[in-house]
C-alpha cells in the first residue's frame, strides 16, 4: 500500500481501518474501498452513486465545478469547433484523433456498414404505427443481437470487438431513421455511400422515393455538431446501464439495448423531448414566473427541464456550444421555431438570475437547446431521445470496451438491507386478515 491512505475510524470499537488513496490524471483522488467489506465487515452506502467511482477510465475527463468536458483530453468546444463527428468517435474508440489514411479508412467502413439485414425491417412492423420510436429503438437494437450472435463472434476477441462496435456505429442512424419513416408510415430510404455520416442520416430521415430532401449546410453543421456533444459523457446512468449489463459477458448488442433503454427516462436522454413539451406548456413569456414559481415548489413535482445537472456545478459546457449553434440556425433555417427559441432565452435568463436557480446551482444543461435544434432540423419530439441515442453510441461502445479490456468483474452492488428480519412461515388457514397488495378497481 502507498503511504497515502484514508484512515477510517469505527468510533463503536476505536479500531482504525486504512485504504489507499489512488491518484488520477486529473480530478479528484479515489479512495480504493475495494476490500472496504473485508476489513470492517461493512458495506459503503452511495445510493445513485454520488461519491462512488465506478471504474477508471482514459476516455473523458468532466470537472464539474468548472464545466470542463474532455475526450482523451481535448475540450468539447475545440472538437465541436473544428472537428467532426467521425473523427470523434475515432477518437473516443481509438484515444487519439486519426490522420487523413486512417479518417479515411474509418469513414469507409462506417459508410459500408450502414445497411441492416432485410429480415430486420421486418421487425419494424410489429410495433403499433403509434409506438414511440424509443420503445422501437429498444427493441430493434435489441434484435441486432440476433443477427450478431456469439456462436460465431467472439466478442472477447479484438476482432470480435470491432465488429460490434463498427456495425453500431453504422447502422444506429439507419434503424433511428427506418423507427422515424415507420412513425410517419412512409417508406423506409436507404443509406447513400457518398453522403457524410450526418448528411445520410437526414437523407434517411428527411427524403421520400419521391424527393430527394437537400440538407442546408447549417443543417448538416448543426446534426453534426449536435452528435459531437452528446457522443461520451464518462459514467452516466445509460452508460452505467450498458456496462453493468456488459460485465456480465452480455452480448453488446443487448448491451446498448439496454442502453436506450436508460436513456429514454426524463431524468436523462429524455429530458430534451421534455424541454419542447415544457416550453409548449409556458407558451408565453408572461407565464415563465408562475412556472419558476411552480419549479421552486416542494410540494409540486413540477422540474424546469433542461436545467440542473448531477455533475456539473457551475455550466454545462455543452449547452454554451449548443446555444451558439441555435443562434447560426435561426439566421439560416426557415422553419425554425424563432418564437420557441426567444421564450427558452427568456426562460433561461430569468432561471439563472433567481435566487433558488443560484444556491442550488442550477444552469441549463445541454438538452436544454438540443430540443429546440432538433425542432428546427425538422425532427419531432419524439424523436429527440432517438437522436441522442445514434449520438451517445459511441460513448457506450467505447466504453463497453474499454470495460472488456481492462480487469472486469460482474458488477454487483450490495444493500442496507431494512425489510422483516427472519420469521417463521405460517399456513394460509392461520394467517390473520391483511392488507390487500392490489391497487383499488384492478382486476
Ligand atoms: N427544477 C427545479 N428544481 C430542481 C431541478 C429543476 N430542473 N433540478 C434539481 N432541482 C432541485 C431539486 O428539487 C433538489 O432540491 P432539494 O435540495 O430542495 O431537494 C436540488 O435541486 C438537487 O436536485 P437533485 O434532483 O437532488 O439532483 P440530482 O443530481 O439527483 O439530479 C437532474 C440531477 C436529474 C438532472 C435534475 O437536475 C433534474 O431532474 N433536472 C431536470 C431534468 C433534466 O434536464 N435532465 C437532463 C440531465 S442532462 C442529460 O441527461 C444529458
Amino acid at each position: 500500500m502507498s503511504n497515502k491512505t484514508l484512515t477510517i475510524t469505527d468510533n463503536r470499537t476505536g479500531k482504525t481501518f486504512d485504504f489507499e488513496i489512488k491518484n488520477g490524471s486529473c480530478g479528484p483522488a479515489v479512495a480504493d474501498l475495494t476490500t472496504f467489506y473485508d476489513k470492517t465487515g461493512m458495506f459503503v452506502y452511495d445510493p445513485g452513486f454520488k461519491s462512488t467511482a465506478s471504474c477508471s477510465s482514459g476516455i473523458t475527463f468532466i470537472d464539474g465545478e468548472k464545466g470542463i468536458l474532455l475526450h482523451r483530453g481535448y475540450n468539447i468546444e475545440d472538437l465541436a469547433e473544428n472537428s467532426d463527428y467521425p473523427e470523434v468517435c475515432y477518437l473516443l474508440l481509438n484515444g487519439d484523433l486519426p490522420d487523413l489514411q486512417n479518417k479515411k479508412k474509418f469513414i469507409k467502413i462506417l459508410t459500408h456498414h450502414t445497411m441492416l439485414h432485410e429480415q430486420i425491417l421486418r421487425f419494424y412492423s410489429g410495433f403499433r404505427r403509434d409506438s414511440h420510436p424509443m420503445a422501437v429503438m429498444v427493441g430493434i437494437v435489441g434484435a441486432l443481437s440476433s443477427f450478431y450472435p456469439e456462436k460465431t463472434y467472439d466478442f472477447s476477441s479484438e476482432k470480435g470487438k470491432w465488429v460490434a462496435v463498427s456495425r453500431l456505429l453504422a447502422k444506429m442512424p439507419t434503424m433511428a431513421a427506418m423507427a422515424y419513416k415507420y412513425s410517419l408510415g412512409q417508406p423506409f430510404i436507404y443509406p447513400k455511400n457518398e453522403l457524410s455520416y450526418s448528411e445520410n442520416f437526414l437523407h434517411m430521415l428527411f427524403s421520400t422515393p419521391s424527393g430527394e430532401y437537400k440538407p442546408s449546410k447549417a443543417s448538416v453543421a448543426a446534426l453534426d455538431k449536435l452528435l459531437i456533444l452528446h457522443a461520451d459523457h464518462e459514467q452516466n446512468a445509460s452508460t452505467s446501464t450498458v456496462k453493468i449489463a456488459g460485465s456480465s459477458g452480455a452480448n453488446p448488442f443487448a448491451c446498448v439495448a439496454a442502453g436506450v433503454a436508460s436513456l429514454w427516462g426524463p431524468a436523462h436522454g429524455g429530458a430534451n423531448e421534455s424541454v419542447i413539451r415544457m416550453l409548449n406548456i409556458i407558451g408565453d413569456e408572461k407565464n415563465i414566473s408562475q412556472f419558476i414559481k411552480k419549479a421552486k415548489d416542494i410540494n409540486d413535482p413540477f422540474r424546469l427541464m433542461g436545467f440542473g445537472h448531477r455533475v456539473y456545478k457551475s455550466h454545462d459546457p455543452r449547452a454554451n456550444v449548443l446555444r451558439k449553434y441555435c443562434h447560426d440556425l435561426l439566421n439560416e433555417v426557415e422553419s425554425f421555431n424563432a418564437p420557441l427559441f426567444k421564450l427558452a432565452t427568456k426562460l433561461e435568463e430569468i432561471a439563472l438570475n433567481d435566487e433558488y436557480f443560484i444556491k442550488k446551482q442550477l444552469y441549463p444543461n445541454v438538452d436544454f437547446y438540443s430540443g429546440i435544434i432538433l425542432k428546427a432540423l425538422g425532427l419531432p419530439e419524439s424523436m429527440f431521445t432517438v437522436i441522442f441515442a445514434v449520438a451517445r453510441t459511441v460513448g457506450w461502445i467505447s466504453q463497453w470496451k474499454e470495460m472488456t479490456e481492462s480487469e472486469n468483474r460482474i458488477s454487483r452492488p450490495r444493500q442496507l438491507y431494512n425489510g422483516k428480519e427472519i420469521r417463521q412461515f405460517i399456513k394460509i388457514n392461520k394467517r390473520k386478515k391483511n392488507e390487500s397488495m392490489f391497487p383499488e378497481h384492478i382486476e
